[in-house]
């Protein structure tokens, strides 16, 4: 096996991590990939388990690319203000092939996820919640993070007195750059937005920004409405059911 850890006293935990995953009992995810917590030196963590890949992939992952663990981990370090706090990776190998890999980090307490505010009109605070996601993502934007999958459900989001706290996670997919105006726009396409929600982030983000306001909401929305006829192209080739 290979594997890291953010300090010494999560070796144990990690280089025993499948026992671990094995014996906790709390799933809370179990679809392509599964994640569980456990209570670690009264610590909650969550051991997020990656779909072990096929055959083409075990190869990649092996020998030409990091693994979606590893990934996870090293990017979390790089922005570790926005995520919640790694732990660390653990990588087992079959055959001198990637099989299982685990990902572990601090489990975040979040209210509530961007998804929620987005699929209900009538979200109580909504706007207030939507004027806070712009100035995250613009400080995201600042930072040259560009969050590959930033999708709803890895949007998380915490309620305190007066205020919203945002981690993003699922951050094995991301890339490092200086952002175009058009770039930053375009980075809110994925999170399946009602063309309203969209504009009210945008109002809110162009604050930010040197950008006239409809202009923004139009690059928005164009890069918004080409995602959504992607992914339902795709659905209809699946014979899916289509929203939106
Ligand atoms: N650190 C965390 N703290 C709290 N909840 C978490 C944490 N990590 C993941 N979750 C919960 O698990 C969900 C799925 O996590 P994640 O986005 O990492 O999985 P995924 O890779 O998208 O899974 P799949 O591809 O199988 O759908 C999140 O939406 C969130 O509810
Ligand atoms: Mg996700």
């Amino acid at each position: 096996m290979k594997y890291k850890v953010l300090s010494k006293s999560y070796t144990n935990l990690v280089e025993n991590v499948r026992e671990y995953f094995l014996e906790a009992d709390t799933n809370i995810w179990d679809r392509r990939n599964k994640i569980k917590i456990l209570l670690f030196q009264k610590e909650e963590i969550t051991i997020k388990s990656f779909k072990i890949p096929h055959i083409i992939n075990k190869i990649a992952y092996t020998f030409f690319r990091d693994s979606k663990a590893k990934k996870s981990y090293e990017n979390s370090l790089k922005i570790i203000d926005f995520v919640p706090k790694p732990i660390g990776y653990a990588e087992f190998f079959q055959f001198g092939l990637l099989h299982e890999s685990y990902f572990l980090c601090e489990k975040f307490n979040y209210d509530f996820t961007i998804r929620e505010v987005l699929v209900n009109n009538h979200y109580e605070d909504k706007n207030t919640i939507f004027q806070a996601f712009a100035a995250f993502t613009y400080k995201l934007h600042e930072k040259g993070i560009e969050h590959l999958d930033y999708s709803p459900g890895n949007i998380l989001i915490r309620k305190l007195d007066n205020s919203y706290e945002f981690k993003i996670i699922d951050v094995n997919r991301m890339r490092f750059k200086k952002f175009t105006i058009e770039e930053r726009l375009e980075n809110f396409a994925k999170l399946w937005a009602k063309d309203d929600d969209l504009r009210s982030i945008v109002n809110a983000y162009v604050a930010f920004i040197d950008i006239d306001k409809d202009r923004a909401i139009d690059i928005a929305l164009k890069a918004s409405q080409k995602h959504k006829d992607k992914k339902n192209l795709k659905k209809k080739l699946k014979g899916k059911e289509i929203v939106d």
